[in-house]
């Protein structure tokens, strides 16, 4: 088999881990001004006191074109939108569905 064949065929191999769950947290300009920084800085700090750091890796993302609705994040692999998130419903997203693996009801929103 030559190289190149070698090389299609085989998994690549990078150094991420496979994570329980991934928060993406809009920083566009919008939910930025409505304190999606303060927001991903009590996702990070409570993430990390619930000893969750080598599950859950939270990253920040360019506008997900709801806005007017912000500070907005999203939850994967549940693909769950949390709207209008506040610093202080941030314990709950973190107790709920972070460490409980349940969407937090309250907090998540109905697209139907
Ligand atoms: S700026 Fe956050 S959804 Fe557009």
């Amino acid at each position: 088999m030559s190289k190149s064949a070698k090389s299609a065929t085989k998994a690549k191999r990078v150094g991420v881990r496979a994570y329980d769950s991934h928060v993406f947290v809009c920083s566009g300009s919008v939910c930025k001004k409505r304190g999606a920084k303060d927001v991903r800085k009590a996702l990070k700090s409570e993430v990390k006191e619930a000893g969750l750091r080598r599950e859950v890796r939270i990253d920040s993302v360019g506008c997900l074109g709801l806005c007017k609705h912000g500070p907005n994040a999203i939850v994967y692999p549940s693909g769950t939108w949390y709207l209008g998130l506040k610093e202080r419903d941030v314990p709950e997203v973190v107790e709920g569905h972070l460490l409980g693996g349940e969407p937090v009801a309250r907090l998540a929103a109905d697209f139907r």
